[in-house]
């Protein structure tokens, strides 16, 4: 019998609970040799809405990692702390580790693939990476033979589901994200997804995978969704467009730029068509091409089925952990390998400042053309390097503090 323990029984270790101890293709395929023996939550005593044995539930961590008898331990409590004190434990006590907890991850990718391959266990982590979509195994088998340039994505679920319920369904922000909180698809914290930090960690995680690196979430310019207001939706949509929350990485030799962003695309392109909770992964290798990975990106059942599928594979010893030792230094570029025309919104305290601020603007030798100057300044820029925008918005940012910028997702505005 295989026994696995559970670290955390939330919205993703009860998914994981059930399919093990339900799903019928999962008993037959693992010929009913496989039980949960232990689970660690907070509090033992809280109401959950699933059947299961109370005396499985623990509230200390060695129950579990300091069981001889468990053979895999899954870790999806969430934060960096104990999280990583306790994968480092499991493997230091020959327990193979799957983990769907990003945050810990993208922060000790290095450190866990040392730590299994020091002790010769499995370390998985397919459900970190866009919720159920299997993304991170074939990427991993993509590089064998590819040089990877770009990654490109929708990589988080709530800030897809708020930007459609928003735009589709005029939503408003605060609701939107209840609705998203409720489905189960926010992090404990939904600051993470809406600034955009959960979308950094998880491209880092693909960087590290994709260009044979270890490229860190500091250097990734992150922008969240919080400045889109009602206004600027409306307007994206005269313009053709849809606002999408999207992680990019690009490496030309040596150097990486990565971003997350809000990015103006078509409304009937690739991305403006995902929606909801979904995402969508593209990552372009010389060989293969672009390659799209698509799928639920956040909530319980698909979000466990990436749990059970690397669980799975360490019981069929079907798993190779990447191997990080001969990775290869690229330096982050800042956001300057991005370019695009980008739309301004400014909404000054008073109107009357408009003019000053369009000659601000042309001072800076900005070309633009102004849609409107109203109660709001609104401009679609030429198309400039990212770095540049940053350095305009940081001038503009000591003044004003209402606006919202986004780089179209092409460069043909102006044309
Ligand atoms: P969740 O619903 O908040 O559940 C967290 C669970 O961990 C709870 O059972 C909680 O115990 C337990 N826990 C938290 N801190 C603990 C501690 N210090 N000691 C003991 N137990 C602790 O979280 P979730 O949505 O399942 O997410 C779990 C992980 O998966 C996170 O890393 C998240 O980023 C990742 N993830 C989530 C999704 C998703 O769609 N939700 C998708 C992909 C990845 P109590 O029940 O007693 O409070
Ligand atoms: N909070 C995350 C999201 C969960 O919304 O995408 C999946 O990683």
């Amino acid at each position: 019998m295989i026994k696995i323990g559970l670290l955390g029984f939330g919205t993703v270790g009860s998914g994981v609970y059930e399919i093990i101890t339900t799903n019928e293709n999962f008993k037959k395929s693992m010929k009913d040799k496989v039980m949960i023996s232990k689970i660690l939550v907070r509090d033992k005593n809280k109401d959950r809405n699933i059947k299961f044995p109370q005396n499985i539930l623990t509230e200390n961590a060695d129950d579990i990692l300091n069981d001889p008898e468990i053979d895999i331990v899954v870790a999806v409590m969430g934060g960096i702390n104990p999280s990583y004190q306790y994968i480092i434990k499991a493997f230091e006590n020959g327990k193979h580790v799957v983990t769907a907890n990003k945050a810990v991850v993208s922060k000790y990718y290095d450190t866990f693939l040392t730590t299994a391959k020091k002790n010769n266990r499995a370390f998985l982590f397919e459900a970190s990476v866009g919720g159920g979509i299997p993304v991170i195994k074939p990427l991993k088998q993509s590089v064998k033979i590819n040089d990877v340039d770009k990654i490109k994505g929708i990589l988080n679920g709530t800030t897809n589901f708020i930007l459609t319920k928003m735009t589709e369904e005029s939503y408003s922000f605060e609701d939107a994200l209840k609705l998203a909180q409720e489905l189960g698809y926010a992090e404990a914290d939904p600051t993470d997804d809406i600034q955009g930090y959960d979308i950094a960690r998880k491209l880092s995680i693909l960087s590290n995978i994709a260009f044979k690196s270890t490229t860190s979430v500091e250097n990734i310019k992150c922008r969240g969704i919080s400045d889109i207001s009602k206004c600027d939706i409306e307007k994206f949509d005269e313009l053709g467009k849809k606002v999408k929350l999207v992680g990019s990485a690009i490496k030309i030799e040596d150097e990486y730029s990565a971003s997350v962003e809000p990015l103006l695309v078509d409304k009937n392109s690739t991305l403006g068509t995902v929606n909801d909770a979904f995402n969508i992964v593209s990552v372009s290798g010389n060989t293969v091409g672009e390659l799209q990975f698509f799928g639920q990106g956040a909530g319980k059942n698909p979000t466990a089925n990436a749990v059970v599928c690397d669980i799975i594979d360490v019981i069929n010893g079907e798993y190779e952990n990447f191997d990080n030792d001969n990775k290869k230094v690229i330096d982050s570029a800042g956001a300057k390998l991005f370019e695009g025309s980008y739309y301004l919104r400014i909404t000054p305290e008073n109107k009357q400042q408009i003019p000053n601020l369009i000659d601000f603007l042309l001072n800076k030798a900005l070309k633009f053309k102004i849609c409107e100057q109203d109660e709001n300044l609104i401009i679609i820029t030429e198309a400039i390097r990212a770095d540049k925008m940053e350095n305009l918005v940081e001038l503009l940012n000591t003044e004003h503090k209402n606006y919202c910028y986004a780089r179209f997702d092409d460069n043909k505005i102006l044309a």
